[in-house]
């Protein structure tokens, strides 16, 4: 288990040097910035960026008031996240798979373009459903089975080019039954709306704990 966290994390300090700089990460950046959107985050509410990479996400809800808490596995990532001032503090190094939250210690959670990475994918979903208060909500964007662009993106790319063999991506109907054998109670599954290509390839998850 650990090897391949670190094969991921590895992977993700290299990635961190230009994470941003290309148009890929700035069509990243577009879908994390909607995601975040859909969270409609109350100033005062504790809210946790999981898989939270350059930290641009966390700082967006930190400016809209929120609590905002970054995890993330890849220390490159930390690094550059550790650069928005009003994260000191609150940024931590961990893996998805167990995290170093209390029961119902979050109101709200996000996590865009991290999940396929995890190595136990059903295992890190009960872990962010655990550190949800009850009713509290996830939105989750992440490349789709059932389109194209996120099967090439993930199983050839990241698989079979970058070999980071462990990279799983469902289909929407997976995604339904992933989260009800979870215990999530209340889920809104939909694909990612055609006019835009990375988005396109993507679900977006709405789940309340
Ligand atoms: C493609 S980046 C996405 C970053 C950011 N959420 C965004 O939307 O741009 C995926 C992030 O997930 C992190 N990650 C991968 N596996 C992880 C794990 N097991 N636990 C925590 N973070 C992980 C990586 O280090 C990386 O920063």
């Amino acid at each position: 288990m650990d090897e391949r966290l670190h094969k991921h994390g590895r992977f993700f300090d290299v990635w961190s040097k230009f994470y941003r700089n290309n148009l890929f990460g700035q069509a990243l950046r577009r879908v994390q910035r909607m995601a975040i959107e859909k969270l409609r985050v109350v100033p005062g509410q504790v809210v946790l960026d999981l898989g939270c990479g350059p930290g641009d996400g966390a700082a967006q809800l930190a400016a809209a008031g929120a609590i905002a808490i970054g995890l993330d596995y890849s220390e490159g990532m930390l690094t550059t996240a550790k650069r928005e001032e009003q994260l000191a503090g609150r940024l931590l190094r961990g893996d998805a798979g167990r995290l170093p939250f209390r029961d119902g210690a979050f109101d709200k959670l996000v996590c865009t373009n991290s999940f396929h990475h995890y190595p136990d994918h059903f295992k890190a979903l009960c872990e962010m459903r655990r550190v949800l208060k009850p009713g509290g909500l996830m939105v989750l964007v992440d490349p789709r089975r059932d389109h194209l662009f996120g099967w090439g993106a993930i199983d050839l790319v990241e698989n079979a080019v970058f070999g980071l063999e462990e990279v799983r991506i469902f289909s929407v109907t997976q995604w339904c039954q992933l989260l009800g054998e979870a215990g999530f109670s209340d889920f809104r599954v939909e694909p990612g709306k055609v006019w835009s290509p990375v988005e396109w390839a993507e679900v977006f998850v709405e789940a309340r704990a």
